[in-house]
C-alpha cells in the first residue's frame, strides 16, 4: 500500500545486519589463548559439586519411581522416565486426558476396567468393536507386544513395543495418566 514502508523496512533490516555483524566479531576475539598444555595430564579436578546437585526426584538406577509407588506389582517397580519416553510412540494417535477427545485412535482416559472398543463416538474396527474383554494391564502388555496377533483385524497401525521393560514402564505410565484405580479387593 504505502510506498514509504519499503525503504523504512530496508533500513531497519540493514541496521540489524550491522548490529549482528558487529557483535559476532567481538565475540570471536578472546577465545583462543587459554590452553595450559603442561598441567593437563596431572590432575583432572574431580567434579565435586555433582552429588550435592542431584535432584531428589531422580531415583538411583534400580530404585522404584515415586510416581508409580501406589500401583500394584510389578508396575510399582517400573521406571517413570522410560514409560514417559515410550509413550511418545503413542501420542500422535492417542490422548490420555479426560474429555480431550479422540485422534486417529480413541482417547485412553479411564481405559483400565473398561470394555474394549467402547469409547463413545469412536469408529472402531469390527475386531475391536466386537472384542469381548475388559482392559486390564495384562491385556495391554499382550496388545503392545504384537497388536496384530492379539486382535487380528484391528486397525491400529503400530508395530508393537519390543522390550519388556519399555512395556512395563509404558503401562505403568498409562495407569497413572489415564486414572487407573485398582479393582476393589474381595
Ligand atoms: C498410528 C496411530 C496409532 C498409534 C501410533 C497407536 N495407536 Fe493405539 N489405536 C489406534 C487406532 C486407530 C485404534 C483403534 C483400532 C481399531 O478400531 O481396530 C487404537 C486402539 C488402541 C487401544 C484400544 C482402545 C479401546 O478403546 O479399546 C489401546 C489400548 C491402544 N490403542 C493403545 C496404544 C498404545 C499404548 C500405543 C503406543 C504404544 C498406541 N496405541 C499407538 C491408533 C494408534
Amino acid at each position: 500500500m504505502s510506498p514509504f514502508l519499503k525503504p523504512a523496512t530496508a533500513i531497519a533490516a540493514f541496521a540489524l545486519i550491522v548490529a549482528c555483524g558487529g557483535s559476532s566479531t567481538d565475540a570471536a576475539t578472546p577465545a583462543a589463548s587459554t590452553e595450559t598444555p603442561v598441567d593437563t595430564a596431572v590432575a583432572a579436578p574431580a567434579p565435586a559439586a555433582t552429588p550435592v546437585v542431584t535432584p531428589a526426584a531422580a531415583p538411583a538406577p534400580g530404585e522404584p519411581s515415586p510416581e508409580f509407588a501406589a500401583l500394584p506389582a510389578p508396575y510399582n517397580t517400573a521406571d517413570y522416565a522410560r514409560g514417559k519416553r515410550t509413550f511418545k510412540l503413542c501420542q500422535s494417535c492417542h490422548l490420555t486426558a479426560e474429555g480431550a477427545g479422540n485422534l486417529v485412535g480413541p482417547n485412553l482416559h479411564g481405559m483400565f476396567g473398561r470394555e474394549a472398543g467402547s469409547v463413545e463416538g469412536f469408529a472402531y474396527s469390527d475386531a475391536l468393536e466386537e472384542a469381548d474383554f475388559v482392559w486390564e494391564p495384562v491385556h495391554l502388555d499382550e496388545w503392545l507386544t504384537n497388536p496384530r496377533a492379539f486382535l487380528p483385524g484391528n486397525r491400529m497401525s503400530f508395530a508393537g513395543v519390543r522390550k519388556p521393560e519399555d512395556r512395563l514402564g509404558l503401562i505403568a505410565y498409562l495407569m497413572v495418566e489415564t486414572g487407573y484405580t485398582s479393582p476393589p479387593a474381595e
